[in-house]
Order: structure tokens, then C-alpha cells, then sequence
């Protein structure tokens, strides 16, 4: 059994307000992209982690992590997901992650690769704090959904249909894609660490995450 860990980074964190694309931007004093591939190569289960970059960041990457694999991605964020299976080929198991999630704990990890044993796939979630409302006024009850985090755990033979199958545009993450072959993704508890940067005030909020016990 393999298991391969994609960490997707080929986007240029437009929302982010950083000068440089957010993954090699500064969290907590090292580059964004090095935390979570320090996490996850370290992580016992993993055999391999490749970094799926924009077109032209070879550079940016060797700075931030010396030494590391790396593929180049595409437009949208599936297409560089698409790419990283590619370069997966063989994997049994597949971690798709965002390099936008910095800090991975490795008890979500072991959460989802126990469960990958009994599904095809598998993905951390958090309830959800605020009232919610639709944009046309209708409350939504907050109990029926959940937060969406990375890493995603997948049969990687799965993972690598559902994408050749996928007729439904943008997607932002992997496990719609799976279920949308009519499979069932198992949820597993995520964990507050993984919240994942977008705007600029992410980042001080990450840094404060820094040291925080996390179970
Ligand atoms: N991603 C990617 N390839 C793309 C688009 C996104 O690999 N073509 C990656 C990003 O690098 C990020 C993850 O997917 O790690 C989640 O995307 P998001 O947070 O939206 O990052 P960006 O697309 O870079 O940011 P923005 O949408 O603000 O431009
Ligand atoms: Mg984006």
C-alpha cells in the first residue's frame, strides 16, 4: 500500500492581499508551504508528498522547501489536483490537502486513514458557530451542515474516476467530485488548526494558532 499526499499550491491567493502568492508568504516565520509539508512528510503513514505549483514557482518552492517534489498545476484548483494524481500514479491512497491550510494535525490524519479502511473516501468537518442565513433572507439551520476542511482521504483509483467523470465546473473541493459517482464520503472530526487562510487577517489569526494544544 502506498500512500501519496498531494498538496495542492498552484493558486495565486488573489483574496490574500500578499505580494507574493499566499503559500510562500510568511506564517509564524516560515514560508506558509512549509508547514504543512513538514506535517505531512513526517507523518509515518505517508510514503511520499508532492507540491502541485503554479507554472514558474520552482523558485519560490526550493526557497521554502528545499528539496521538495513538485509538479506544475493548472487553472483551477482541480485541474492542479488532476495533476498531482498524475505524477500519484501507483499511490493506493491519496491526501489531497490545500497549502492554504498550514497547520495539519496528524491525529486528522489518523482519523481519516482509519476510515478510509471502511469508505472511498474520507474528509475532517466542524460544526458550524454562526447563525446561518441565505442571501435572500431564509434562515438556514446551522445543525444540517458542516465546515469543510483538508487534507481529503481517498482511494486514489476512486479519486482518479470521480475527476475523469466530473462534468460539474468549479469545484472547491475533492469529495464533491466523489460523490457525485453516487459513493458516500465519510466524515470525520476536523480540527481548528486546519482553518484555512484566505484574506489578510487569516494570517495573524494562523500565527496565534501557533503552539495552541490541539487534543
Ligand atoms: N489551488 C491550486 N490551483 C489552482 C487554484 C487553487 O492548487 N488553480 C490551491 C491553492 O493554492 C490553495 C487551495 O487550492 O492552496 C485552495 O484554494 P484557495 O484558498 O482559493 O487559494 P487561491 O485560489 O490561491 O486564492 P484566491 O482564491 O484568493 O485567489
Ligand atoms: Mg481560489
Amino acid at each position: 500500500m502506498t500512500t501519496v499526499a498531494l498538496i495542492v499550491a498552484a493558486g495565486s491567493g488573489s483574496r490574500s492581499g500578499s505580494a507574493a502568492p499566499k503559500q510562500y508568504a510568511p506564517v509564524a516565520g516560515r514560508p506558509m508551504i512549509a508547514w504543512s509539508h513538514a506535517a505531512l512528510s513526517a507523518h509515518p503513514a505517508i510514503d511520499r508528498v508532492i507540491v502541485v505549483i503554479g507554472a514558474g514557482q520552482q523558485a519560490l518552492l526550493a526557497a521554502a522547501v528545499p528539496s521538495a517534489e513538485w509538479v506544475i498545476g493548472g487553472f483551477e484548483r482541480r485541474d492542479s489536483v488532476r495533476a498531482g494524481l498524475e505524477a500519484a500514479a501507483g499511490a493506493t491512497r491519496v491526501l489531497v490537502h490545500d497549502a492554504a491550510r498550514p497547520f495539519v494535525p496528524h491525529a486528522v490524519i489518523d482519523r481519516l486513514l482509519a476510515t478510509l479502511k471502511d469508505a472511498p473516501g474520507a474528509i475532517p468537518v466542524l460544526p458550524v458557530a454562526d447563525t446561518l442565513v441565505a442571501t435572500d433572507g431564509a434562515t438556514i439551520a446551522r445543525e444540517t451542515l458542516a465546515r469543510v476542511q483538508t487534507p481529503q482521504a481517498f482511494d486514489a483509483a476512486t479519486l482518479a474516476r470521480a475527476h475523469a467523470a466530473w462534468e460539474g465546473g468549479s469545484a472547491t473541493d475533492d469529495a464533491q467530485m466523489v460523490r457525485a459517482l453516487g459513493l458516500s464520503v465519510a466524515q470525520v472530526e476536523g480540527d481548528m488548526m486546519l482553518d484555512k487562510i484566505t484574506y489578510p487577517a487569516d494570517f495573524t489569526a494562523a500565527a496565534a494558532r501557533v503552539g495552541v494544544e490541539t487534543r
